[in-house]
């Protein structure tokens, strides 16, 4: 069965007649050509699928398109260009944050999200007390980066990146 969907993407209104099985990732990648988001493992495990809607991020794997009539999405291609990078994309590039570079896009959206969520007092599993400030600490990145994975294993430089960006 096919219905129309209709989002904001990337500052752009988009409308697809979509299966209505197809993900979000599906959607974006084969029906709008954005390939930046990445299909790793297909299943929410990888994090490379990585976007932000409404504000949040989500595994766009995990979606189906139709759920989310009416949203707004960015995904790494709406973040910065390559004349004007966003300050994440330009703290990946500084810190040296990847290697193969397949879950950067992902990474990058987390990223900036994670800096959103510890800003707004979000709390974590990082610590027992779900009262206590999350802080930029080491330990707060880890844990709220530790859905995205990355083979080549460049997360110290990663990290590095997201105290450079979120201060
Ligand atoms: Fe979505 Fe791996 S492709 S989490």
């Amino acid at each position: 069965v096919k219905v129309g969907v209709s989002f904001n993407v990337n500052g752009k209104d988009v409308t697809l007649e979509l299966d209505t099985r197809t993900t979000l990732l599906d959607a974006l990648r084969e029906h709008l050509h954005l390939t930046g988001s990445k299909k790793g493992c297909d299943q929410g495990q990888c994090g490379a699928c990585t976007i932000i809607m409404d504000g949040r991020r989500i595994n766009s794997c995990l979606s189906l398109a139709i759920m989310h009539d009416g949203a707004k999405i960015t995904t790494i291609e709406g973040l910065g260009t390559p004349d004007k990078l966003h300050p994440m994309q330009a703290a990946f590039v500084k810190h040296d944050g990847y290697q193969c570079g397949y879950c950067t896009p992902g990474q990058i959206c987390a990223s900036v999200s994670v800096i959103e969520e510890i800003r707004a007092g979000m709390p974590s599993h990082v610590t027992a007390d779900l009262n206590a400030k999350p802080q930029m600490t080491v330990e707060e990145i880890r844990e709220r980066m530790s859905g995205n994975i990355c083979r080549c294993g460049a997360y110290s430089n990663i990290i590095d990146a997201i105290k450079e960006v979120g201060g």
